[in-house]
């Protein structure tokens, strides 16, 4: 199950050393996936490339910022030319910022709608005519339960907007691109262990942050990697503009 040999995947912000985009793309790489990572820090990618090639698949690491049009599509017409096909696109890269409202600069609005959301629409556009000419294809995007529960974990109202933005991206994309045989389809995870909030938080401070959550611990990366690899893989062929929550109960639809 959840076989990915023979497919290329493209993992964007997979250049953090604790982050769910090198977690991703260790786990579709360990499913049997070749892939391609991006990431503004381009040692951090060529330190995940190593490990993908470590598990006997092809691997890219290449710079990319997410908000470029001109630098995604060279990450794009790259793997293209080096591999000739993508088959997975996961969306990973995101920052946040935890500010409130009356705090919120325009420019601070911009740059988080920017990076997640902005980066999501790129990176999906530039593999659109690759996947559409396949007539196959999984685009998985990173949304966050700041989308649907009002904030309050970590981030601004910016950040839930972006986040709630990317579910209505993917849900209207996954109509769109339905008649390809593509799918398109977010995660939005809870609080996962990564140094997004500026570093991995001490034990006891993640005792307290894990306080509210019914499963009482703070996710890990590879578990938004594992629900990412099903998303991807064929046994997840029939689901299409679905949002998966990965957050130990902490909000529940
Ligand atoms: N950690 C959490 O609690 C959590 C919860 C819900 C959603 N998320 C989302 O998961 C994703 C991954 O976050 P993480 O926790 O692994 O954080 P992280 O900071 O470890 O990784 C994010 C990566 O994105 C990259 N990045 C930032 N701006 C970029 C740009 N303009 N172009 C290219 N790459 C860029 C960073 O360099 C970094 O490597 C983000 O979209 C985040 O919003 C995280």
């Amino acid at each position: 199950m959840f076989e990915l040999t023979g497919k290329t995947a493209i993992v964007t912000g997979a250049g953090s050393r604790n982050g769910i985009g090198r977690a991703t793309a260790l786990a579709l790489a360990k499913q049997g996936a070749d892939v391609a990572v991006c990431d503004l820090n381009l040692e951090g990618v060529q330190e995940t490339a190593k490990e993908v090639k470590a598990l006997g698949r092809r691997s890219i690491a290449l710079q990319v910022d997410v908000t470029s049009p001109e630098s995604v599509e060279k990450v794009v017409q790259t793997v293209v030319k080096e591999w000739g096909r993508i088959d997975i696109l996961a969306n990973i890269a995101g920052i946040t910022q935890p500010i409130k409202v009356i705090d919120t600069t325009p420019a601070d609005f911009d740059r988080i709608v920017a990076v997640n959301m902005k980066g999501t629409f790129l990176f999906s556009k530039a593999v659109l005519p690759t996947m559409m000419a396949q007539k196959s294809g999984r685009i998985i995007n990173m949304s966050s339960v700041s989308a649907k529960r009002g904030g309050g974990v970590f981030g601004g109202a910016h950040y839930s907007a972006a986040k709630a933005g990317i579910l209505g991206f993917a849900k209207a994309l996954a109509r769109e691109v339905a008649p390809y045989n593509i799918t398109v389809n977010s995660v939005a995870p809870g609080l996962v262990l990564t140094d997004i909030r500026g570093g991995i938080e001490p034990e006891e401070e993640q005792k307290k942050m894990a306080a509210d959550i019914p499963l009482k611990r703070l996710g890990k990366p590879e578990e938004i990697a594992a629900t990412i690899c099903f998303l991807a893989s064929d046994e997840a062929a029939y689901i299409t503009g679905e949002e998966i929550d990965i957050n130990g109960g902490s909000h529940m639809d």
